[in-house]
């Protein structure tokens, strides 16, 4: 089994630099036998959100396996509904009794947008979270260097993490700048482009994953790692949750490096700062609706 190595946050928690992802894994019995095959495979970090609506099946797959619950690293996201102090204290509740844990090694804020002190007022009451046991660490998502100035400010302590979109053709150059100034970690979501097919066959990886043995999914993966990020991908495929954890027995040249550096294209699919975000995902994601 692939030995999956852990990095230091902020805060010195350690955290595993592979895990799962969990969106759109619904939790109808799809999300548990995805994950208890991901703890199967090998893999112990596990990235689900409130949002996702299946936090319940997360935890059960953790309970099921047998396996010690710190040898897990989970982590859940606030949503956007919950900002503001009491409303956030009272999330952080219902993610712990809907995983079915004691704490929660990393929760986020996952969509940064509202007033100034509802944003503020949440991490209040993660800070406070995190100083009774209930989280370990406490960050930040879909932070662009715009939204970051805007709210990060006006925190009393520092995220540990800032999950964005970060892939070999959007590697968010100068967020990443601003994070190492911070000594904040990025973690990635959509590690291989949510299964972007350009991204998949791009002749500059097929090459280099060919030199190595591996296939162009392993040579993302890798990449993203020896960068810095936490990559967590998601798959359905048991074969394929095996095959994208056995990054950690090769590594990529610093002239491979620079070629995938040089594919960058400076956007991703997704922009935070764009007008109507926060409606469209109200819209898209309502996690008071059977309350
Ligand atoms: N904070 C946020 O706002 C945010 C947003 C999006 C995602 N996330 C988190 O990040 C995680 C990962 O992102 P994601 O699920 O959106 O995208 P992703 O992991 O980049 O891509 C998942 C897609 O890639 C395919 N795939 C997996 N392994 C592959 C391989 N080796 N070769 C080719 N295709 C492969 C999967 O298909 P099969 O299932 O058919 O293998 C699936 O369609 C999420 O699950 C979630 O936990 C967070």
């Amino acid at each position: 089994m692939a030995h999956i190595t852990t990095i230091k946050l902020n805060d010195n928690v350690a955290i595993p630099v592979f895990g799962f992802g969990t969106f759109l894994l619904a939790n109808d019995g799809t999300c548990y036998n995805a994950v208890s095959e991901a703890i199967k495979a090998g893999i112990r970090h596990i990235d689900t959100a409130v949002a996702y609506f299946n936090e319940q099946e997360v935890g059960k797959a953790v309970k099921d396996s047998g396996i010690p619950r710190e040898e897990f690293f989970i982590t859940s996201k606030l949503w956007l509904q919950d900002f503001g102090y009491e409303a956030a204290k009272k999330a952080i509740e219902t993610s712990l009794r809907k995983l079915n844990m004691d704490y929660i090694d990393l929760y986020l804020i996952h969509q940064p947008y509202g007033e100034v002190e509802e944003i503020v007022g949440a991490w209040k009451a993660m800070e406070e979270a995190k100083a009774e046991g209930k989280i370990r660490s406490i960050g930040v998502s879909n932070m662009t260097v715009k939204i970051w100035r805007k709210f990060v400010p006006h925190f009393n302590t520092m995220p540990s993490v800032n999950q964005v979109e970060w892939n070999p053709y959007f590697q968010q150059k100068e967020l990443m700048k601003l994070m190492k100034e911070n000594n904040v970690t990025v973690e990635s979501w959509g590690p291989l482009g949510q299964g972007n097919q350009e991204l998949l066959s791009d002749p500059v990886l097929v090459k280099i994953a060919k030199a190595h043995g591996k296939d162009v999914g392993q040579i993302i993966l890798r990449f993203e790692v020896q960068e810095g990020i936490i990559v967590f991908p998601k798959t359905t495929k048991p074969e394929r949750m095996k095959s994208n954890l056995e990054i950690f027995d090769f590594e990529l040249s610093e002239d491979e490096m620079n070629e995938i550096r040089a594919l960058d294209k400076g956007h991703g699919s997704h922009n935070p700062d764009a007008d109507g975000v926060k409606e469209m995902l109200l819209g898209a994601f309502d996690v008071h609706a059977n309350d």
